[in-house]
């Protein structure tokens, strides 16, 4: 207050300069920035409930329509708009949903962005979408969303970051601090488990605690603690039975009791049922309007005492609250300078490209040498550059990746062009002859392939990877006149290339938002250096994906039986040999390791643990290198995945240049989720760290002791094993008790003098054995009743 006040001074007397409004706009972006318990937004939202009639209270629980809540003008408490993202603003004309989209910046959505490994460029990705929100008068953006990638079929992958949980929601973590930072807020979506969208409305996600909290809600978990999004947008389906909105496991006990969230849950569009029960759980505002009918429910339920009128009081207050800080955001006028958000998605799109092939260095294509290039493909003319539904932003510009690579070619040399495919991908033998023809008479061919549109929209799952067969026609027939044929792809999602090996080069695109085609030319000319790597695992046929033939499920029970074992995850364990695998990508210099140290060799889990490591340019031009840090637990007590990533780094090295990243590695990076004990644990024992420059390259291996600060036991039971009494060294003479009364009730193991003390001791061994895997309460059957009920009462309230 105090900086406002000199500040208000400063105008008053005229003394107020532009360097002022400066550092006013900086207090004020300062204050936005915080999290929303650190200003005084909830005290005074709580003198408002105070001052509210019920029907006030209830009717602020859900939207005044599609895309606005509901105001309460005496109170002086606004309404406030959201929209669509996350990959630009889909900035809807009216107030119902299928209000057209007025023009807005696309950039490149989630998966292209989970492709450049690089979190300062989604914060800028973020915050340049946050100015126009801010010109648009959008107070919250639906987005990022961060579900993961269970199977490369599902629809919405396009609008997801990765298949592994810590790049997601590092990446949705700088998302979320880009947008926030600018006085807008973020919806994280679609909380939680939330992984096919075949009856999305319907089904049930049968989910282990341990999968659930080390793959799906991993994500979640980094991008709330790191980045509080305002708010958090509810899936629609159910999770282990219970309704993404009702669901209190989730909303209450994890979100805000375990995790410390501070936002509002909002319902995605039409996930509520019972709305007394999202009440009780946490869900505070059910989006879109309700047409009434809920408020009424919801208001006879307080009238009536089955719901405290204290709960929703809470529950509005914390809503009252997100709705002040919304309002309190700066509001700019005028829209930034398209020209410049255009550039700006030509740079990011083009550190999202990832050259997965280049044979014979094909690429970067040499201008000078090149007198004919043959442009093919129909999305050469018009690109896919975002998917379907939701997040369909409507560009004012869009690139056409002919054109910009036209521009890039020299003067005196010739681009042609044939269509090889319609729009509908169909092909006939008069587009594949044209294209063959023109791809005869140039030094090069390009081909332009990938999904089209209606292969990825929200609201349906792939029936597999296959990309159309009139793409893999075109390319396997231009193959066949040209050997130097480059493929550029343009997709949202993992697809098969059983043509992988007709071709020189492979240029995995993505949906790069509506300056794709540029940063594609960039890419092919050698103006960009290619430095983006996969996010997801590119296998060579649907048969080998996770979850396969169960995807997706058919009869509403999505049983996810292939637990923690998913992308690459699920590739190191059955030993698949993927197309590219998880964080592949090519590059026009190459990178060198070496160099790994750790600062301990053992240490407590609580220990900070420093690793670093050394990359060098050994190539002639500059590029970036994503160096990716992996931890392989050797303990054989729990199933653990082959490796995991832990952390990763993007480097920008000039030719020759060597540079040391260090990683800081905490608990988290060596510990699972414990469902006995219902938290993290580490194992005692060794764990290998392995860096390198994909899931597959990994030349650096390093090792570290660590030991468990504080071991957690499960609570002993008379269902029990033995040796699970011996696990925790507190109760080791209460085990030893035990096991003494087991081995009483063996006979055999008194010597019989014909039998050799070896003999004597094997069956030690194998009876101790047997008795360690077996509950406590079996002794008393086996005992015959001398180890008593009351015996083993006592023994259970002894124990630790
Ligand atoms: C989608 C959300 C979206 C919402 C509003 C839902 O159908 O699942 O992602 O934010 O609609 O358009």
């Amino acid at each position: 207050m105090k900086y406002f006040k000199i500040l208000y001074m400063q105008v008053i007397i005229g003394k107020f300069t532009f360097l002022s409004f400066t550092v006013l706009l900086f207090i004020k972006h300062a204050l936005i920035a915080q999290s929303p318990d650190k200003v005084d937004y909830y005290k005074k939202a709580a003198q408002q409930v105070r001052q509210m009639t019920l029907e006030e209270k209830v009717s602020l629980c859900s939207g005044l329509d599609h895309w606005n809540t509901k105001p309460v003008e005496r109170l002086n408490i606004p309404s406030i708009r959201v929209a669509d993202g996350p990959n630009g603003v889909r900035r809807a004309s009216g107030s119902s949903y299928n209000s057209v989209a007025l023009p807005a910046t696309c950039f490149p959505t989630a998966s292209a962005l989970g492709a450049s490994w690089d979190t300062a460029l989604v914060r800028i990705t973020a915050e340049a979408i946050a100015e126009e929100c801010r010109a648009f008068n959008i107070q919250i953006l639906l987005g990022p969303g961060v579900n993961m990638k269970r199977s490369p079929m599902g629809g919405r992958n396009f609008e997801y970051f990765s298949e592994d949980p810590v790049l997601s929601g590092k990446l949705a973590a700088a998302y979320i601090k880009g947008i926030q930072s600018r006085g807008v807020g973020t919806s994280l979506k679609h909380f939680a488990v939330n992984n096919q969208e075949f009856e999305r409305y319907s089904y049930n996600a049968v989910v282990d605690e341990r999968t659930m909290h080390e793959l799906y809600l991993t994500p979640f978990e980094i991008a709330v603690k790191e980045a509080q999004p305002w708010t958090m947008m509810c899936a629609y389906n159910k999770i282990n039975g219970e309704l993404a909105s009702e669901n209190s496991i989730l909303l209450h006990d994890i979100l805000k009791k375990q995790w410390g969230f501070k936002g509002i849950v909002i319902s995605d569009w039409g996930a509520v049922d019972n709305r007394i029960k999202g009440i009780e759980a946490g869900l505070h505002l059910e989006m879109p309007g309700n047409d009434g009918v809920n408020d009424r429910i919801l208001m006879e339920a307080v009238r009536n005492g089955s719901l405290p009128e204290s709960r929703l009081d809470e529950i509005v207050t914390e809503l009252v609250a997100i709705t002040d800080i919304a309002k309190d955001a700066f509001r700019i006028n005028t829209l930034p300078d398209q020209q410049k958000q255009h550039d700006l998605v030509r740079k990011i799109s083009g550190e999202c490209i990832v050259l997965l092939k280049n044979k014979d260095n094909i690429l970067p294509l040499p201008a000078a040498k090149i007198r004919q290039l043959a442009v093919i493909g129909a999305f050469a003319m018009n690109p896919r550059f975002e998917g379907s539904g939701s997040s369909k932003v409507t560009p004012a510009i869009v690139d056409t990746p002919f054109k910009e690579i036209k521009k890039l070619s020299l003067k005196n040399s010739t681009v042609s062009y044939a269509a090889g495919y319609t729009p509908e991908a169909t092909t006939s033998d008069t587009l594949i002859e044209e294209a063959k023809a023109n791809a005869r008479k140039a030094n090069v061919a390009i081909i332009f392939a990938g999904l089209p549109d209606v292969y990825e929209a929200e609201g349906v799952d792939r029936k597999n990877i296959k990309m159309p067969e009139a793409h893999i026609r075109l390319i396997e027939e231009v193959t066949k006149v040209q050997p130097n044929t480059v493929v550029v792809l343009m997709n949202g999602a993992a697809i098969e290339m059983p043509w992988a090996n007709k071709v020189k080069a492979i240029v995995e695109a993505w949906l790069g938002g509506q300056a794709g085609g540029g940063a594609i030319a960039d890419v092919l000319y050698g103006k960009i250096n290619p430095s983006g790597k996969l996010s997801e695992t590119f296998w060579n046929r649907t048969e080998d994906t996770p979850v396969y033939p169960g995807f997706p499920v058919k009869d509403k029970t999505a049983l996810y039986g292939e637990g923690i074992f998913v992308g690459y995850r699920y590739c190191d364990s059955k030993k698949i040999t993927p197309l590219f695998p998880f964080g592949y990508g090519l590059s026009y210099t190459t990178f060198a390791y070496s160099g790994i140290k750790t600062n301990k060799t053992s240490a407590q889990d609580t220990t900070e643990i420093i690793i670093e490591c050394k990359v060098r340019n050994t190539g002639k031009i500059a590029g970036m290198e994503i160096v990716q840090l992996y931890v392989r637990n050797e303990n054989e007590e729990m199933i653990r995945p082959e490796k995991e990533l832990k952390h990763f780094a993007k480097v920008l090295l000039q030719p020759g240049e060597e540079k040391t990243v260090h990683f800081k590695l905490n608990f988290r990076d060596f510990a699972y989720y414990d469902p006995q004990v219902h938290a993290w644990q580490t194992s005692n024992g060794k764990y290998i760290i392995l860096a390198g420059g994909s899931s597959q390259n990994l030349p650096l291996k390093t090792q570290i002791n660590i030991s468990p600060a504080n071991m957690l036991y499960p609570k002993l039971t008379r269902y029990s094993m033995l040796k699970e009494f011996a696990k925790n060294p507190a109760n080791k003479a209460l085990y030893n008790e035990l096991m003494n009364v087991a081995l009483s009730t063996r006979t055999e193991l008194t010597a019989t003098g014909n039998e050799t003390e070896q003999e004597r001791k094997g069956r030690l061994v194998r009876f101790t054995i047997t008795f360690n895997n077996m509950p406590v309460y079996k002794l008393i059957a086996r005992t015959k009743g001398k180890f008593t009920e009351d015996m083993l009462a006592e023994i259970i309230k002894r124990a630790e």
